[in-house]
This record gives C-alpha cells, sequence and structure tokens, in this order.
C-alpha cells in the first residue's frame, strides 16, 4: 500500500520547503523532513546543528518531535527526507529508530535534486526494530 501520488508530491514540497531553514553552519549540509499522520495533517522539521556536535538534531526527529509537540500521540503514515544532493539520502539509524516508534509501517520518500528517489517502509530500513514489547518490565 502507498499513499496517493498527489500526496507524496505535497510531502516532496513540505521537506523541501523545510530543508531551507536547515541550521546547519558546521556541516552545511542540510536536510528537510516532512510526516503525515494519521489525521492527514502534514508536519515539518529541518536539521538543527550546534557549536557542541553532538547536540545536532536530525530534520526527521525534529518533525516527528514537533508533531508530538503539537499533535499528541500520532501515528505515521508516511515521512518525506529531501537533501539536495544527486542521489537521496535514507534517514540515519536513530531516525529510524524514531520513525518506528511512532509509524511501524511508515513509508519512507527520499528526494533530492535529481530524479532519483528511495521509495520504502521503515520496517525495511529497521528489522528487528527495538520496541516497546521488548521492554520486559514487570
Ligand atoms: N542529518 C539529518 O538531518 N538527517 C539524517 O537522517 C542524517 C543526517 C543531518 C545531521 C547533520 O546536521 C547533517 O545532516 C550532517 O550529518
Amino acid at each position: 500500500m502507498s499513499i496517493a501520488e498527489s500526496q507524496i508530491e505535497q510531502l516532496k514540497t513540505a521537506a523541501t520547503k523545510a530543508a531551507k531553514h536547515a541550521y546547519c553552519p558546521y556541516s552545511r549540509f542540510p536536510v528537510g523532513a516532512a510526516i503525515l499522520i494519521e489525521s492527514g495533517q502534514i508536519i515539518t522539521g529541518c536539521n538543527v546543528e550546534n557549536a557542541s556536535y553532538s547536540l545536532t538534531t536530525c530534520a526527521e526527529r525534529n518533525a516527528i518531535f514537533s508533531a508530538i509537540a503539537q499533535h499528541g500521540r500520532c501515528t505515521i503514515t508516511a515521512i518525506a527526507v529531501y537533501t539536495p544532493t544527486e542521489t537521496p539520502a535514507a534517514p540515519c539509524g536513530a531516525c529510524r529508530q524514531v520513525i518506528n516508534e511512532f509509524g511501524p509501517q511508515a513509508e519512507v520518500h527520499c528526494f533530492c535534486n535529481t530524479e532519483k528517489t528511495i521509495h520504502t517502509q521503515i520496517n525495511q530500513l529497521l528489522p528487528h526494530a527495538f520496541t516497546q514489547n521488548d521492554l520486559d518490565i514487570k
């Protein structure tokens, strides 16, 4: 199952726009992300870096945390990632884990400045994910 082509286009446009807000003076690598939640709303994020490098947060996680902050607990249907590159970049490992938390069935669409794309699902990018079910807390 895939979301409609028009929704994919909307996500791509939103992610591309979000990348313009990236704060990336250290890497000079802007990233934009847009997530579609079950209600049909789209929430965006960009990467935000810091002079203390490890405090950087990726575009995908900023979009997801913003969605939770704005809408409360929600389910991610799809996420789009845009990078101004020749080939598309898939979310990093940490972001895969966070995408999985709120959208274990989420579609992942990655775009760049050429026609090349990645269209996959989070369960393909993060097989055997660690989840709440693995927490054996009694
Ligand atoms: N980055 C993202 O925003 N998303 C990813 O999935 C990978 C990397 C950012 C972090 C950092 O600001 C820059 O890209 C270079 O790693």
